[in-house]
């Protein structure tokens, strides 16, 4: 998969230079791309903002730079073109499944101050994506985040049984992990991990799995999907 990013802070990306993420594009099993959408302005100091029509604080990015942008990298749209924002549906791990296997490229486009003028979103987004019920300054850190929960999902990138088990691949958050030493400031690890009794295990882990969704995410239980 391509995934090519818009956004006027093209050096914040750099965050996605280490980890799994770099030995992921290091092998070629994903492209990221950083397009700096300022370079797509038309006027003479390449503005790309404007006072809000109607009034109101803060500026507006206008939307010439975002869709000259768009259709110089995607002029055909082949690939699926999502917009940052909090006044959005709220991203799920099944909406990443969705965006990894879909087959298509991902164009990503990060607002920055008050927003982006719509007629670019209504000219050019097929979804628009909210990570979390909370306001950031930008679009950047949204974006990183669905390179991220994307990226472990194309081939190769992770270690396949990774994906097992995990929070969210069922209703249920993940079970407590352990590691040596046995004992760590007088706490113990529970005794049945080394047991050496895997179906025990596995009644362990279940059991540990339901409780943590319990007490963190009692919402979850009784949800669809
Ligand atoms: N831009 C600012 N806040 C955001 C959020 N919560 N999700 C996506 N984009 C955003």
């Amino acid at each position: 998969m391509k995934i090519t990013i818009l956004t006027l802070f093209p050096q914040m990306f750099s965050a996605l230079e280490h980890s799994i993420i770099k030995r992921g594009t290091d092998a070629g099993k994903l492209k990221i791309e950083v397009i700096n959408f300022r370079d797509f302005a038309t006027n003479k100091h390449n503005r790309v903002d404007d006072t809000p029509y109607g009034g109101g604080s803060g500026m507006v990015i206008m939307a010439e730079p975002i869709v000259n942008a768009i259709e110089s990298i995607d002029l055909n749209h082949n690939a699926h073109r999502v917009y940052m924002t909090p006044a959005a549906p709220v991203l799920t791990q099944k909406r990443v499944t969705e965006i990894a296997s879909g087959g298509k490229d991902l164009i990503i486009l990060c607002g920055h101050y008050e927003g982006i003028d719509q007629r670019a979103i209504d000219l050019c987004i097929d979804e628009v994506i909210s990570i979390g019920d909370y306001v950031l300054t930008g679009g950047e850190i949204p974006a990183m985040v669905l390179v991220d929960a994307v990226a472990r999902y194309l081939p190769g990138v992770i270690t396949e049984g990774s994906l097992d088990n995990e929070s969210f691949s069922t209703n249920f958050l993940e079970h407590p992990q352990y590691t040596k030493p046995r004992e760590f400031r007088g706490l113990t690890i529970p005794d049945v991990l080394v047991s050496g009794n895997h179906a025990q295990i596995e009644k362990w882990k279940q059991e540990q799995s339901l409780e943590t969704t319990k007490k963190h995410r009692l919402d979850l239980i009784n949800q669809d999907g």
